[in-house]
């Protein structure tokens, strides 16, 4: 077995999709498990840039499995975009592409009734800042046992029962919140069966194809969405997504055992970010905040949405660290902290609070300044390293720091945009961990 689970240890952006894009590199499948395209990877293919929300990173390596598992919710309309796009630049020309029968689907509804939702909560109380792409709703109606399922889409009779008994439930609320008119069901189900019978052929039991790998002792990399503070669960709640993005959401969302579970990676920025609303305990002065989201391009891939920035909050990494049962540390962006006068880093909570006992909107965070972090050819420095030894002095005691404060070792470090800004100090698949 050499399994490698990868998750964000924040609230997403952490710079996964890079650090996949290099693990996948050596992967023979990557295998989403959670979430919908509420989330967003950049691509740097020579000097395209491409954006994927549904499809994994591995989608970049020709013969690499490319696996949307059941826990996903998946809107056929994009997916069907977002592989046609990749297809014209000459990916996903085999079979790479499968998708999971069991996976459910975001109806044009609920993506209407998400941003319907967030309009009337923005008038009134707690809006959660989504993304709008539907992916709440559907969550919804998945548990509420009236959702729609890939496997339903291709028979146009049984699409059109589902969709009636979750319009049923749905229908009221868009009318209450000022839909104009009723959704025609069976104009929808023909569309939405047109639009999906491409699929057809590559929709299959995902659960059973990666536990024959993973049997089979292939490298399988399961790659997470979303951060662990957005975990349903455990996160910021309830300003949170609906699925579960930590590492548990791997065997639910597959459909394999925990012991099919080997290294287990969460990536950090080196400092923190968040989009949407809800509490963000170590978020910067205006001046800093400015800074790092400039330094660090922190707008929103998939909504393009200025992101709230500040300094990394040990704590919070610490209990995403228990909440993931992390085995390694992926810190990301130190090039862009090393830009940043007069960096910060919280090292705990006033009184002695944790996470996970006090609400995250409750504590305040005890802040450290970084040393020797004003040199000023320090980023110039770090962007010339090619080893993690070659780093400067306080950016090696900083990781020091960040593994001793979280218990679990460094074991990949990104000091830029670019591959060769990647220095991995494990390997991530090694048979029999
Ligand atoms: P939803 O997932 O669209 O329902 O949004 C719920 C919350 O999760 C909002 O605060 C979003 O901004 C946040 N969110 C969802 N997906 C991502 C992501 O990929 N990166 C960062 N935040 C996300």
């Amino acid at each position: 077995m050499s399994t490698l689970v990868v998750t964000g240890a924040q609230w997403g952006d952490e710079g996964k999709g890079k650090v996949v894009d290099v693990l996948a590199a050596e992967a023979d499948m990557v295998v989403r498990f959670a979430g919908g395209n509420n989330a967003g990877h950049t691509l740097v293919l020579d000097d395209t840039k491409l954006v994927t929300h549904l499809v994994p990173s591995g989608c970049r390596y020709p013969g690499t499995g490319c696996l949307l598992a059941a826990g996903m919710v998946i809107d056929p309309f994009v997916l069907r975009e977002e592989v046609e796009t990749l297809r014209s630049h000459g990916l996903l020309q085999g079979d790479e592409l499968k998708v999971a029968y069991d996976a459910h689907v975001v109806m044009p509804y609920h993506r209407e009734l998400d941003g319907l939702r967030e309009e009337a909560r923005a008038r009134g109380r707690f809006p959660v800042g989504t993304t709008r792409r539907g992916i709440g709703p559907a969550y919804e109606s998945k548990v509420g046992r009236r959702g729609v399922r890939i496997r339903d889409l291709f028979d146009r009779d049984a699409l059109l029962a589902r969709m009636e008994a979750d319009l049923a439930v749905v229908e009221p609320e868009r009318r209450a919140l000022g839909a104009s008119a009723a959704v025609d069901a069976a104009a929808l189900a023909d569309e939405v069966a047109r639009a999906s019978a491409w699929l057809e052929p590559y929709a299959c039991d995902v659960g059973e194809l990666v536990d024959d790998a993973v049997k089979a002792g292939r490298n399988v990399l399961f790659e997470g969405a979303q951060g662990a503070l957005l975990d349903v669960d455990f996160g910021t709640y309830p300003f949170v997504t609906s699925s579960n993005t930590t590492a548990g959401g791997v065997c639910t969302g597959v459909g394999i055992g925990p012991g099919a579970i080997g290294e287990v990676w969460g990536i950090t920025k080196a400092y923190t970010t968040r989009v949407g609303r809800g509490p963000f305990p170590t978020r910067a002065e205006p001046d800093a905040e400015a800074r790092i989201r400039e330094a660090g391009g922190e707008y929103g891939a998939t909504t393009g949405r200025p992101r709230d920035c500040g300094w990394l909050d040990l704590p919070a990494l610490r209990y995403a660290a228990r909440i993931n049962g992390y085995t390694g540390l992926c810190v990301t962006k130190i090039d862009v902290l090393a830009r940043i006068p007069a960096p910060k880093v919280c090292v705990a909570y006033e009184d002695g609070a944790r996470p996970g006992t006090v609400p995250f909107s409750q504590v305040r965070p005890v802040l450290a300044d970084l040393e020797g972090w004003d040199a000023p050819d320090l980023a110039d420095r770090v962007a010339a390293a090619r080893s993690i030894e070659s780093l400067p002095a306080p950016v090696r005691a900083y990781l020091d720091r960040i593994e001793e404060a979280v218990a679990v070792p460094v074991v990949l470090v990104s000091t830029g945009a670019d591959r060769a800004q990647t220095f991995r100090l494990r390997d991530p698949f090694v048979e029999g961990r």
